[in-house]
């Protein structure tokens, strides 16, 4: 099989992974109207074609709060990598690493954060969720410091999953769930041996390390619907706020409004974003709500923005709308799934060469360049 795109790798996944965990990764909520409207959006952004300027010299990488970063992209908090690749988040975190960027363990991964930080080179980023119990809260915050974590990543557009019509019907929740997912992997054979049998213990990593015992994945769905606190407000923030002594970014703005709270609150950063799709159907693309957001608050705070970035052209698309850094999701999780680290790590550097193409004919130097000025309208 060639893979040359995030396609391909979204087609090799598909053919690796029990269905349930296909749909669970791909998958987004309702009718996934906004899911595919990220990737189409970004799409039709068109950007102005110049020449003649001699590209042979040109610089792809950004500093982010005091970090330098390869390719202004990090990758996303994503739950249950470990089940996609085995002991996925070591994999996925050291190609980040080799690459130059950061990796997000997301609160809800598979492995926890004392079995993947050690194993970096560069600060690795942390996000969190919280629980009702919030003695989770501290114990990940302090955990995360000692890891010597810098950038926490604090996800505000899932106080509730979203409705995933698809995760019913592929067993990843419903009826003999349990049943039918286990036919699945008897059908998937190369992700049975690989994560199935070698990538144990499949549990949530994190949160079995506070709570002294495996938190089983049973009812994974029903377990986040049941243990995340719809309750959190800009209050609770305050508190992580003070205890939190490096920079703190919040994922999951997508109005002006919320963004300018963000700057008055003083977060270092915001990730303009819809949760790929995840979360609440018929919102903004990214790309849509990205332009109104960096006219409130570009240059009084950090942007970062994700949903939708499926190639190194869509990330500069990112930034020429109005963001100072990317966040790829699904991209790197469907060449996880595909190939491990390697496919990760290979992904990573075609998005770079697709983005130097894209800096050549655009005729900018730098990603400090980029700006609204490439833009055109296109019909
Ligand atoms: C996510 N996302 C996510 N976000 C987060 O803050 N914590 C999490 O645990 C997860 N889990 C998760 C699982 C899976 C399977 C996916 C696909 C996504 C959202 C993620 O960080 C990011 O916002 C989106 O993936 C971006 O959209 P694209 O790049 O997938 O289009
Ligand atoms: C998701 C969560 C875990 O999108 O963020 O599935």
């Amino acid at each position: 099989m060639i893979i040359s795109s995030t396609t391909d790798y979204r087609a090799a996944a598909q053919k690796r992974l029990p269905p349930f965990l296909f749909h669970y990764i791909d998958g987004g909520a309702y009718a996934e109207k906004t899911l595919a409207r990220n990737v189409e959006d970004l799409a039709d952004v068109a950007l102005r074609q110049r020449v003649l300027k001699d590209m042979s010299q040109l610089d792809t990488s950004i500093e982010l709060f005091g970090e330098k970063l390869s390719i202004p992209v990090a990758l996303a908090p994503v739950g249950l990598t470990g089940m996609f690749a085995r002991r996925g988040e070591v994999q996925a975190a050291i190609a980040a690493d080799k690459k130059g960027i950061p990796f997000t363990m997301s609160s809800v991964s598979v492995c926890p954060i004392e079995e993947v930080a050690p194993k970096l080179q560069r600060p690795m980023w942390f996000q969190l969720y919280v629980l009702k119990d919030r003695g989770f809260l501290k114990n990940a915050l302090e955990r995360a410091q000692a890891a010597g974590v810098t950038t926490l990543v604090f996800t505000v557009d899932m106080p509730v999953p979203g409705a995933r019509y698809r995760d019913a019907h592929s067993g990843m929740s419903g009826p003999n769930a349990a049943m039918r997912r286990y036919l699945q992997s008897v059908t998937h054979p190369q992700w049975a041996m690989d994560v199935g049998l070698l990538g144990r213990p499949h549990t949530l990593g994190n949160i079995s390390t506070y709570m002294g015992k495996n938190v089983s994945l049973e009812d994974y769905m029903g377990y986040l619907g049941a243990n995340f606190d719809p309750s959190i407000s800009w209050r609770d923030l305050e508190w992580i706020r003070d205890f939190w002594k490096g920079p703190m970014v919040i994922k999951g703005i997508l109005d002006p409004e919320d963004a300018k709270d963000a700057v008055r609150f003083g977060a270092d950063g915001i990730i303009v974003s819809n949760h790929g799709g995840r979360q609440l159907d018929g919102v903004l693309s990214s790309a849509r709500a990205l332009p109104s957001i960096a006219d409130a608050v570009k240059g009084q705070i950090k942007i970062l923005a994700d949903s939708g970035i499926r190639n190194g052209l869509d990330i500069v698309r990112m930034l020429a709308l109005g963001a100072d850094c990317t966040m790829i999701g699904r991209a790197f999780i469907y060449a996880l799934a595909a190939q491990g680290g390697t496919g990760v790590s290979h992904l990573l550097d075609l998005l770079e060469k697709e983005m130097r193409v894209a800096m050549t004919l655009t005729s900018v130097k730098s990603v400090s360049e980029i700006n609204g000025n490439m833009l055109v309208q296109s019909r």
